[in-house]
C-alpha cells in the first residue's frame, strides 16, 4: 500500500498556526520595515501639525480686530474658533479633541516605534563597526534625532504647562491666548527655552523630512536634490516663525495691551 509522507515546513520557513498568527499590520509592525512605516507617516502627521501650529500662531502679528462692539485679540478669536470647529456638527469642542486625540497617538506611536528600532538595530549588529569612521557616519543621524527627539518630547511637556494648563505661567488666564505669551516669553530664560527647542526641532524635520522618503520607498536619485531641498524648507520655515515670536516679545513688538481690547485682564506686572 502506498504510503503518504507530509512534508514539514522548509527549516527557516515563517510559519505560524491559525491561532498564533497576528493581524496583519501587527505582523507588519514587528519587522524594522513597519516600524519605519509607522514613523514616516506619524512624522507626517508632526509635521503636519508643527506647520499649521506656526502660521495659525502668526496671527499673533495681526494684533487688536474688532468684531461687532467687541475689540479682541487676533489669536484669541482663533482660539476660540479652534474649539468650534464642525460646530453644529459636533458639539463645542469635540473636533479639537478629535485632532487632540489624533496627535497624541501619533506622537505615542513615533516614540514607541523609534525605540523599538534603537533596539534592533543595536541587538543586529553583534559585530562592531571596525572603524570609528564608520560608526561615526552610520549613527550621526540616528543619534542626533534621538537628542533632538527628546529635547523636543520634553520642551512639549513644559510647553503644555506653559500655555495651555498654565501652572508654569504666572497668572495664567484661560482663554487669553496673546496675554499669555507676552508672559511666558517676556522671561528671557523661557525665551532661551523656546529658541534652544525650536533650534532642536529644525534639526528633527530636517533629518526626518529626509529620511521619511527613505522609510516609504520614495528614493529615487533623481529626486535627492527636490529632498534636500524640502527638508531645508520645511525645517527653515517652522524654525523662523517659532523662533520669531521670543525674540518679538523680548523686543516688545508682541506686548499686551490691556487699554487695546473691550474686556482687558489686567498684567501681573
Ligand atoms: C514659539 C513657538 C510657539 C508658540 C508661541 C506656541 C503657542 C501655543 C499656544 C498659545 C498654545 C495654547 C493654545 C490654546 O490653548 O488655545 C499652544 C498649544 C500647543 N502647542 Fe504650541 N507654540 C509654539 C511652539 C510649539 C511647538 C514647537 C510644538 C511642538 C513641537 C508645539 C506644540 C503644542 C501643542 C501639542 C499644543 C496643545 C494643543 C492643544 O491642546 O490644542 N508648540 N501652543
Amino acid at each position: 500500500m502506498a504510503q503518504t509522507f507530509s512534508r514539514g515546513p522548509v527549516t527557516g520557513t515563517a510559519v505560524k498556526t491559525a491561532a498564533k498568527r497576528k493581524p496583519f499590520v501587527l505582523d507588519l509592525y514587528g519587522t524594522a520595515v513597519g516600524k519605519k512605516y509607522v514613523m514616516a507617516i506619524t512624522g507626517i502627521i508632526g509635521i503636519g501639525f508643527v506647520v499649521t501650529h506656526m502660521i495659525g500662531n502668526l496671527k499673533m502679528y495681526l494684533g487688536v480686530v474688532t468684531e461687532g462692539d467687541e475689540r479682541i485679540y487676533d489669536i484669541d478669536v482663533y482660539g476660540e474658533f479652534l474649539r468650534e470647529l464642525l460646530v453644529p456638527i459636533l458639539p463645542f469642542g469635540y473636533t479639537l479633541w478629535l485632532l487632540r486625540f489624533v496627535l497624541i497617538a501619533a506622537v505615542a506611536l513615533h516614540i514607541h516605534a523609534a525605540a523599538g528600532l534603537t533596539k534592533m538595530n543595536h541587538e543586529a549588529r553583534a559585530v562592531k563597526y571596525q572603524s570609528d569612521r564608520d560608526y561615526r557616519v552610520a549613527n550621526f543621524a540616528s543619534r542626533t534625532m534621538r537628542w533632538t527627539g527628546t529635547i523636543v518630547a520634553l520642551f512639549i511637556v513644559w510647553h503644555l504647562a506653559d500655555l495651555t494648563w498654565g501652572f508654569v505661567n504666572p497668572d495664567f488666564q484661560q482663554g487669553s491666548v496673546y496675554r499669555n505669551i507676552d508672559q511666558s516669553l517676556s522671561r528671557v530664560p523661557v525665551a532661551l527655552l523656546y529658541i534652544v527647542a525650536n533650534l532642536a526641532l529644525g534639526i528633527h524635520l530636517f533629518h526626518g523630512v529626509w529620511s521619511l522618503f527613505q522609510s516609504m520607498g520614495w528614493n529615487n536619485p533623481r529626486f535627492n536634490a527636490w529632498r534636500r531641498n524640502l527638508a531645508i524648507g520645511v525645517a527653515a520655515i517652522v524654525v523662523a516663525g517659532n523662533v520669531s515670536f521670543p525674540i518679538a516679545t523680548m523686543l516688545g513688538i508682541i506686548d499686551y495691551d490691556p487699554t487695546a481690547v473691550t474686556e482687558p485682564v489686567e498684567l501681573d506686572s
